[in-house]
């Protein structure tokens, strides 16, 4: 038995089928991101992950748990930081504090590990959108999740802050040991993080390539193994037709 198990058999919308024949193990603690083409599913396959999609055949456990509906040991971050406009900082990210104790403490942690100690009173209107983004993996992290999923978390940032929020996504990755899912675009961002890459092909998405990125820790962008795993990943998006 693996950690996390994902098998989806088929996923239509109407009668278009969206997800076919997809099975991902994930062990605990691995980064996996997901990377395809606009329109191929790699969302789909996240809301599915998350609980918010169930309308489809297939599973989703989790340490041995088949999963039904939105879990608590489940995170989700989006594309957008979708924090509440009238709560602080600190409230924002104590949003689900009824599930945790000492819920003080813990977004003092959190704000501390975010780089965000002094913003607490502050309003999102306030935040600059890399401090926002911030906020919204704190939130995604205050309920201890087993697994963290992230939809294109990172693209409407600028490029510097954007390095600045992956660099802190590998560091929270390997403080808090956490199971994390990936989607993005970015295949720099894909190496940079993952333990793995996985391609997904189009019309009806599916798993065509499944790349292990075997690098040393803490990684170097610019490093020669990095920069040919980056190689090996283009190229499976090259015979997927993808680019
Ligand atoms: N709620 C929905 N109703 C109908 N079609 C949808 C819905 N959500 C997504 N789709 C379609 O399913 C396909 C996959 O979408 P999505 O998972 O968002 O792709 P990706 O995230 O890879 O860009 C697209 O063709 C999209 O138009
Ligand atoms: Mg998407």
């Amino acid at each position: 038995m693996s950690h996390l198990d994902i098998h989806v058999a088929t996923k239509k919308f109407a009668d278009k089928p969206v997800l076919s024949n997809i099975h991902l193990s994930v062990a605990q603690g691995e980064v996996v991101s997901l990377i395809g083409a606009s329109g191929c599913g790699k969302s789909t396959l996240l809301r599915i992950v998350s609980g918010l999609e169930h309308d489809y055949t297939g599973s989703v456990t989790l340490d041995g748990e088949k999963l039904s509906g939105i879990s608590p040991h489940i995170g989700f971050i989006f594309q957008e930081p979708r924090l509440f406009p009238w709560l602080n900082v600190a409230q924002n990210i104590a949003f689900n504090a009824t599930s945790v104790t000492d819920s003080d403490a813990r977004v003092t942690q959190l704000l501390a590990e975010m780089g965000l100690t002094g913003l607490e009173k502050a309003l999102p209107k306030q935040l600059s959108g890399g401090q926002a983004q911030r906020v919204a993996i704190a939130r995604g992290l205050f309920i201890h999740p087993k697994v963290l999923l992230l939809d294109e978390p990172f693209s409407a940032v600028d490029a510097f802050t954007r390095i600045r929020l992956q660099d802190l996504l590998a560091h929270v990755a390997q403080l808090h040991r956490i199971t994390i899912i990936l989607v993005t675009h970015d295949v720099d961002e894909a190496v940079f993080l993952s333990d793995r890459v996985v391609v997904i092909g189009n019309q009806p998405g599916t798993v065509v390539a499944d790349l292990k990125m075997d690098l040393a820790s803490p990684r170097e962008r610019e490093s020669t193994a990095l920069l040919a795993q980056r190689a090996s990943v283009f190229a499976a998006l090259h015979s997927a037709h993808i680019v």
